[in-house]
């Protein structure tokens, strides 16, 4: 069986005194999730350990650094979703809890498997997860840019991975601080299964990022995987799915889309998206923030 991980830090614009933490941030990813694998760990440990990397980076919009409510506070989603029986866990609207892609992973062995609110914060500070003050979320920009009523340059930014174990299960997992301003109890895309993400052993797995009314009703994770049958390129069923939510709604969007294979592929209809990959078949992982980059590599490849 092979090994492969993908992770984004959302569909964006990221501005030029940004890209170089893009690029880290992701690429710290990647290797925490990779350094699992290769360890023989669970594509569920992998994605967990690549998202709690994402969700401690303030560059990304999920975990510390979320964009900010409309009341001022940071108020989160994650979700996990494995390939095998089909089994996800989530929770929304979260307030004070560090890592909410752990709460939801523990989610996947419970019933009920959605928590919102006090009730997914009571379950995560029941089951061991790391809480923390509310304020402890909030990075100095985010309220910086809140108090000044900035401009907001970047897209709502979630953070997502797949990855695919040495049993050949493929795990989904996205984590988002939702939309800046959003009035509080707003839940996006992020925390449902097919819309934020979906993953099936015998087609693939997906993460999606930004707008989640626009996400939601093309039911964008789902598409994507759909659009896997009859072994399409995963690269090919991502342009697809963001080519079907253009066609029917307006909106921003991004989905990173691994296969069985241990295949890789994404898209975006964004100016930007930061992803990050590793494959059993390469030296060393890569990141991207445009898919011309990834072209211009491969092609640099092959003339070698
Ligand atoms: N995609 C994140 C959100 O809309 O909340």
């Amino acid at each position: 069986m092979t090994l492969a991980i993908i992770v984004h830090g959302g569909a964006k614009t990221v501005p030029g005194e940004k890209v170089e933490a893009n690029h880290a941030g992701c690429l710290a990813a990647v290797e925490a999730g990779w350094t699992v694998l290769r360890a023989g760990g669970s594509a569920g440990e992998a994605v967990e350990a690549a998202i709690r990397v994402l969700e401690s980076d303030q560059t990304f919009n999920a975990g510390f650094g979320s964009t900010l409510n409309s009341e001022g506070g940071v108020e989160v989603d994650a979700a996990m979703m494995e390939g095998e029986k089909l089994s996800w866990g989530a929770v929304a609207a979260v307030q004070g809890v560090l890592h909410p892609i752990s709460a939801a992973r523990k989610l996947m062995d419970d019933k009920p498997r959605l928590l919102v609110a006090q009730s997914a914060e009571r379950f995560a500070a029941d089951h061991g997860i790391e809480m923390c003050a509310k304020e402890d979320l909030i990075s100095e920009e985010q309220q910086q840019e809140w108090e000044e009523e900035k401009e907001v340059v970047d897209r709502p930014n979630t953070v997502g991975c797949v990855a695919l174990d040495a049993k050949g299960i493929l795990v989904a997992g996205t984590s988002t601080g939702g939309t800046t301003g959003q009035p509080q109890g707003r839940v996006g895309d992020t925390a449902l299964v097919g819309c934020g993400l979906y993953a099936d052993n015998h087609l693939g797995a997906c993460s999606t990022t930004g707008d989640g009314e626009s996400i939601i009703p093309v039911v964008l994770a789902k598409t994507a995987i759909d659009f896997l049958k009859g072994d399409t390129h995963p690269d090919d069923a991502a342009r697809m799915a963001i080519n079907s939510l253009v066609e029917r709604v307006e909106g921003e969007a991004g989905c990173i889309v691994l296969d069985p294979q241990g295949r890789v592929g994404w898209a975006y209809n964004s100016s930007d998206m930061v992803v990050g990959y590793m494959t059993a078949e390469m030296d060393q992982p890569v990141t991207f923030i445009k898919k011309e980059e990834e072209q211009k590599k491969e092609e640099q490849l092959q003339s070698v």
